[in-house]
């Protein structure tokens, strides 16, 4: 069903600068966007960290990564999400593996629509893997973007988000980021889940949010304290990736509606331009969204900037992702 590559995306690719010199650490790069993400960061000669947790697509996709660009310089680190013990044993390893510095984070993973389960941490299992993991990882490895930026002059940090970040709530509810895994919601029928709709997407919309939300609050603080690193953060469109199909076996999704809808999906090249855009292009700024559109109607097509949205990127909203963020990990995340 993947399209492996397409002109939209090689003539993308063919317009990025060289990252020779540069240090790029990805998340969730055993499939789709991430794995797209990776190939294009060693193609342009980034030094790339992947982070996966372990598992045969792992292993599989890591020794493609190294069979494609034997060159390369590329490391593989252990980084489950789902829970923080495993987070800071992987930031460990990459302070280890970058005395450099980072000059490019991309908290690309994610999950959709999973069951109402909490991790071993006790939070919501798509909260936990595609923000407060993220969060915590962005917090540890500050020091290696700080030294990359006063070397080279900017660093970045890209969040990856969704259009699910419009519906169906655009206000960032307080208890999708406490420690209440489990206990949000619950499955849903499978016509509500048939139909995008119900608590499963409610909480995988919360996660998106917070994804805005945390670039917001972390541009705003850089800015404040004139630092050399920029937060943005990008969404893929519709791209065919594994995510949907994890999401139909889990129950999240109908595979009827969700073919169809496939249908008009992108490659996961071409889903990989909005982060890669964030990640790679010079005049890229800090607090900028790259997308293919920023409406709801926005699936496919060249990734374009924007600005970041008023329904999150306001001082409550900000505030509130921070504080909760900060307590969820357990430790001071201060710029
Ligand atoms: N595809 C779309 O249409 C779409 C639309 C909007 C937003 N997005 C966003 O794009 C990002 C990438 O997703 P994708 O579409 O490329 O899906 P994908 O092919 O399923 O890739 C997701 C990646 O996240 C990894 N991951 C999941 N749970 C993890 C955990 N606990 N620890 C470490 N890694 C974990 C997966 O690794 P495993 O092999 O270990 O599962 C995989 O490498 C996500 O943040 C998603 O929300 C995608």
């Amino acid at each position: 069903m993947t399209k492996s590559s397409s002109t939209l995306f090689s003539t993308f690719r063919s317009n990025l600068p060289s990252m020779a010199g540069k240090t790029a650490v990805i998340t969730g790069t055993t499939s789709g966007t991430g794995k797209a993400a990776a190939m294009t960061l060693a193609k342009l000669g980034a030094k790339v960290l992947v982070l996966n947790r372990a598992s045969h697509r792992s292993t599989t996709s890591s020794s493609e990564l190294t069979v494609a660009f034997p060159n390369a310089q590329i490391h593989s680190v252990e980084c489950d999400l789902q829970a923080f013990d495993s987070v800071e044993t992987a930031s460990a390893q990459v302070a280890e593996l970058c005395p450099e510095g980072v000059h490019v984070l991309c908290n690309n993973a994610g999950v959709m629509a999973l069951p109402d389960t909490a991790t071993a941490d006790g939070f919501d299992v798509q909260m936990q893997t595609n923000h407060l993991s993220h969060f915590l990882l962005t917090r540890n490895l500050m020091p290696l973007l700080d030294r990359a930026s006063n070397a080279t002059g900017e660093t970045r940090v890209v969040n990856h988000s969704s259009v699910a970040r419009l519906s169906p709530s655009k206000t960032l509810h307080p208890e999708y980021l406490e420690r209440r895994g489990g206990e949000l919601g619950g499955n849903g029928s499978a016509f509500q889940n048939a139909m995008f709709r119900g608590a499963r997407w409610l909480r995988y919309n919360q996660s998106k949010l917070a994804n805005c939300a945390f670039t917001a609050a972390l541009h705003h603080q850089l800015q404040k304290q004139g630092s050399n690193i920029k937060a943005l953060v990008a969404h893929p469109g519709l791209s065919n990736t594994q995510l949907q199909k994890t999401s139909v076996k889990e129950g999240g999704m109908g595979s009827v509606v969700t073919n169809l809808m496939m249908r008009f999906s992108q490659t996961p090249e071409e889903g990989a331009m909005g982060i890669l855009s964030a990640m790679c292009l010079t005049n890229a700024k800090s607090g900028q969204f790259y997308g293919p559109g920023s409406g709801a109607s926005a699936l496919k097509g060249p990734a374009r900037p924007f600005d970041l949205e008023a329904f999150y990127d306001n001082a409550e909203t900000r505030d509130l992702l921070w504080q909760k963020s900060v307590h969820a990990i357990g430790k001071d995340f201060s710029i």
